[in-house]
């Protein structure tokens, strides 16, 4: 006689679930490791701190299963706005969430009637600027040897972009 053993099989994959969360100072040690991880010029933790405590900068942190993969930081100004930093932690890259927490930002903004973001890149930096020409962002202006870099020992200048969005809802 041939015996069948049936065994129910659960599955595993878990869902995901993703959050945003306003960044205080006891999440500012999780934000730094991320920044170190994440970008060529992280920011400190002192220049991490004091964004935080700046009464005229928003902060967000994207938290998927309850651990932030990401952040975002906007300086208000009176009818727009300028993104200082965003970044996603290296291992979460390409799966929308750079995208997610500047539009998270621009839903923000949108509820405190500000429609403009500005925002100033590298211009080596091509993951950022794909990302920002994706969600609409218009070159406006340069800032021409604005930046300096090391490669290989030396240090060698590289242009700022300036770039706008305006928010549409
Ligand atoms: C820039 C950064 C925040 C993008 O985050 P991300 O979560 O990977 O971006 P998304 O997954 O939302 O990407 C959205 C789109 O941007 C573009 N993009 C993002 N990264 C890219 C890359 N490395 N190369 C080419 N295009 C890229 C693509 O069009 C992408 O859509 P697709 O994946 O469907 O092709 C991330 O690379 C990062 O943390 N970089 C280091 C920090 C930094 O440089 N911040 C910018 C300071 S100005």
């Amino acid at each position: 006689m041939k015996l069948v053993i049936i065994t129910k099989t659960k599955l595993t994959t878990k869902p995901i679930s993703t959050s945003f969360k306003k960044i205080t100072q006891r999440e500012i040690e999780s934000v730094f490791l991320l920044e170190a991880e994440s970008s060529e010029n992280p920011w400190t933790k002192n220049q991490l701190s004091a964004s935080v405590s700046n009464p005229n900068n928003l902060c967000y942190a994207l938290l998927v299963n309850s651990k932030i993969v990401g952040y975002i930081v906007a300086m208000l100004a009176v009818d727009s706005a300028d993104i200082l930093n965003v970044a996603v932690h290296k291992d979460f890259k390409r799966n929308g969430y750079g995208s997610s927490l500047i539009s998270h930002l621009s839903e923000e903004l949108y509820c405190r009637n500000i429609k403009t973001i500005f925002l100033e890149v590298r211009r080596g930096n091509l993951a950022a600027i794909s990302l920002y020409l994706s969600l609409g962002f218009e070159e406006i202006s340069l800032r021409k040897n604005y930046y300096s870099k090391n490669s290989n020992g030396l240090s060698i200048k590289e242009d700022g972009i300036i770039m706008r969005l305006e928010i549409s809802t």
